[in-house]
């Protein structure tokens, strides 16, 4: 349950953190998107409103009589209609400050703005209106350059509520400066066009948002699904259940992570299996001796077995004990080697010397079965690199076996030699009862055994080969078999040549 919410909120963060940086950075292009084109506005607006200044100007030339209280009507006009198209407030006054309200154009779309500001302008005789402050009349610099700010004019806007976009410039008829042109322009207005910028914007960035808020929707889905799924397979391999696959359904790291996932519950189900099988063939191969020895030992006491037989008796038990002894030294070996607890230290040894040891050893079974043993080594020495221990070890297990599985009387040949790579072989060939193909398949596992009913005198448990194939692939190395039903068996081990 707690593990469910995890995942809900990975999911869920996952979600979040994509929102939080769009919306951070709709609003950091937003806010640069505002703030650069204000600037771009204010001055395309200023160069605008220059060159209607210009305009205006070149018309009062053309027409000025040196008295702005008559204008002619085509120059009002001409006034009223760049005022109309700039939307702005066009105020013209004589170098004194002197406006006449036939003078004064508003193309401001809300009048009352424009009234609010006439309203400020001082009113002298005759209706004639004047700039309340001197520094609005001298706003133009000995340079003669426009003059503009965004502000309330030296108080003439502080009624409205906002700043203003005032140009203004001067006149001259020639070069004498007779007054200016003041162009007024209420920064609200100036600001729509962006604002409305700024609201498509928004509009498109919503939409954008939403559509790859439900795409994360999808994708994150589409990344915790597996996950989860992992994590409802991994708690049925805690309760010790291996049916549950996750679903492999992409191609990219969560795939692969899926297919690693699934190849571990494969491994783990083949290692429970193996457990169990190890733990049965364990208990299987102690049960019948221990049963044989107390049924005999019982047997023995209570009188059922006369006295005569006794002996007879006596000695299964004792080879059961002994076999018992052998099989729990095998499989300590066998763990021992697996666990990585075993070391082997490779050295230069005399492998010929090795062979010789191992044949000695098994003088007893070889007299018995009346076996003759070719030996025949290369060279007299023949220094192999190896763990020379493990490797005797392995040349015992396979001579006893080709002992065991010998007829009375047939020859085992074992040849020591160096072969076309220069690695140093051992060949024990054995011309006894041989293997079929499906046997020597199982032959490496343990506790296989290809005749189970062997006669219990010889019976092995099973788990030399098991130990031969340990030692040989814990150090690297390689070994081979050829059998063939009838006509004997070979195995091949090659180490590395010493001498090198
Ligand atoms: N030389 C051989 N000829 C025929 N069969 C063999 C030979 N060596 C091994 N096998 C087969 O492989 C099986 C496994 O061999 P392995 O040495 O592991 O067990 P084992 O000899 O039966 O018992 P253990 O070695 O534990 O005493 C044998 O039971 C036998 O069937
Ligand atoms: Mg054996």
């Amino acid at each position: 349950m707690k593990q469910n919410k995890v995942f809900k909120s990975i999911f869920v963060k996952l979600v979040l953190i994509y929102i939080s940086i769009s919306i951070i950075s709709f609003i950091a292009l937003g806010s640069v998107f505002y703030y650069f084109s204000g600037d771009f506005i204010y001055s395309e607006k200023k160069s605008m409103i220059t060159g209607s200044i210009d305009g205006v100007v070149s018309v009062l030339q053309s027409t000025y009589n040196r008295n702005l209280s008559t204008v002619f009507p085509l120059v009002n006009a001409y006034i009223q209609r760049t005022a109309d198209s700039l939307g702005a407030m066009i105020v013209i006054a004589d170098k004194d400050g002197n406006i006449y309200p036939s003078l004064i154009k508003s193309g401001i779309k809300d009048s009352s703005l424009s009234s609010t500001v006439i309203s400020k302008f001082l009113r002298g005789s005759s209706g004639v209106l004047k700039f309340p402050d001197q520094k609005q009349i001298n706003v133009i610099g000995s340079d003669g350059g426009t003059y503009s700010e965004i502000g309330n004019f030296y108080d003439l806007f502080s009624d409205t509520g906002f700043s203003w976009l005032t140009v203004a410039n001067e006149f001259s008829i020639n070069n004498v400066p007779e007054g200016n042109v003041y162009v007024f322009l209420p920064v609200p207005d100036l600001d729509a066009g962006r604002v409305k910028i700024l609201q498509i914007f928004s509009l498109c960035a919503l939409g954008i948002a939403l559509l790859a808020t439900i795409t994360i929707y999808f994708v994150s889905r589409r990344i915790t699904r597996p996950i989860k799924s992992m994590r409802v397979a991994a708690q049925e391999v805690v309760a010790g259940k291996f049916d549950k696959r996750v679903e492999i359904i992409s191609g990219d790291e969560i795939g692969e992570l899926s297919d690693s996932f699934n190849q571990m519950i494969d491994s783990l189900e083949n290692l429970e299996n193996m457990r169990r099988e190890f733990i049965s063939n364990v208990s299987h191969e102690i049960r019948t001796p221990m049963t044989s020895i107390s049924g005999f030992v019982e047997g023995i006491l209570d009188g059922t077995i006369p006295s005569e037989r006794q002996e007879y008796y006596l000695q299964i038990v004792k080879n059961e004990s002994v076999r018992l002894n052998k099989m729990l030294n095998d499989l300590l070996e066998l763990v021992s080697i697996e666990s990585g607890k075993e070391i082997f230290e490779a050295k230069d040894f005399d492998i010929c010397e090795i062979c010789k040891r191992a044949i000695v050893m098994f003088e007893k079974p070889i007299v018995e079965k009346n076996i003759r043993i070719n030996a025949t080594y290369e060279y007299e020495s023949i220094i192999a690199r190896a763990d020379s221990d493990s490797i005797q070890r392995v040349i015992m297990n396979l001579i006893q076996n080709a002992i065991k599985f010998s007829q009375s009387g047939s020859p085992i040949e074992i040849k020591v030699y160096y072969d076309s790579h220069k690695m140093v072989c051992v060949s024990i060939k054995d011309h006894g009862k041989g293997m079929s193909r499906d046997d020597m398949k199982y032959i490496w596992d343990r506790f296989y055994k290809a005749d189970k009913s062997r006669i219990r005198d010889d019976a092995g448990t099973g788990l030399g080969l098991a130990i031969v194939k340990n030692i040989i692939d814990s150090q690297g190395l390689k070994i081979d078999v050829n059998s063939s039903v009838g006509s004997g068996t070979e195995f091949i081990i090659c180490i590395n040549n010493g001498e090198e």
